[in-house]
């Protein structure tokens, strides 16, 4: 009885993704349609919200370099800002594969992120380790909020065949990923032990 229930829910789910993939390749044909669907207008305003905060996460990168004490971790967020202006250009090579104009759009989820590292910069004591282990939690959960997005954007592009979009997307969610590791490399190699010691 339970095998049969799985084979029904197989085979049920076979048929939509081929369903999909039929709407895929008929959407190339009507581009015009496709571009009034709900989901497309999603992902553009999706990529307006993190276009927006993209550049908002290079002023909040430069006043974090600054903030941090320890060389490496000025280092990383310096080498991350280099990297997140790429990211900006590559948003507006997908915009532009799906023949839509580059905005931005108010991205009120980031404001508050990184309102945070600034309220940890007025919280902490200058040239203090427990400065850096803070800013490093601070700029993951920056890193967090653009892997879910990437992430999430680069699936949706493959589902609906913006297979140059998803490439670009994908890249920019990789950077991300190794932005993420590097910074608990930084944190365990050099700030948490120290931080610990201090008063
Ligand atoms: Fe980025
Ligand atoms: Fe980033």
């Amino acid at each position: 009885m339970a095998t049969k229930t799985t084979e029904t829910s197989t085979a049920a789910s076979t048929e939509a993704v081929t369903d999909k993939k039929l709407t895929v390749g008929n959407a190339k044909v009507d581009e015009n349609e496709m571009k009034h669907s709900s989901l497309h207008k999603f992902f553009v305003d999706a990529l307006k919200d993190i276009y927006y905060a993209e550049d908002a996460i290079i002023t909040a990168l430069e006043k974090m370099q600054e903030a941090a004490t320890t060389e490496e971790l000025k280092d990383a967020f310096e080498d991350h800002q280099l990297q997140t202006k790429k990211h900006i250009s590559r948003l507006e090579k997908v915009f532009k594969s799906i023949n839509e104009e580059p905005e931005r759009k108010k991205c009120e989820a980031i404001e508050g992120i990184i309102k945070e590292g600034e309220e940890i910069i007025k919280t902490t004591k200058e040239g203090s380790m427990t400065r850096d282990a803070a800013l490093i939690i601070a700029a993951q959960k920056v890193e967090h909020y653009e892997i879910a997005t990437y992430g999430g954007l680069a699936q949706l592009a493959i589902t609906m065949g913006h297979d140059k979009a998803a490439d670009l997307l994908e890249r920019t969610l990789q950077e991300e990923e190794e932005t993420d590791h590097n910074l608990t490399d930084i944190a365990e190699t050099f700030i948490n032990f120290d931080a610990e010691q201090e008063d």
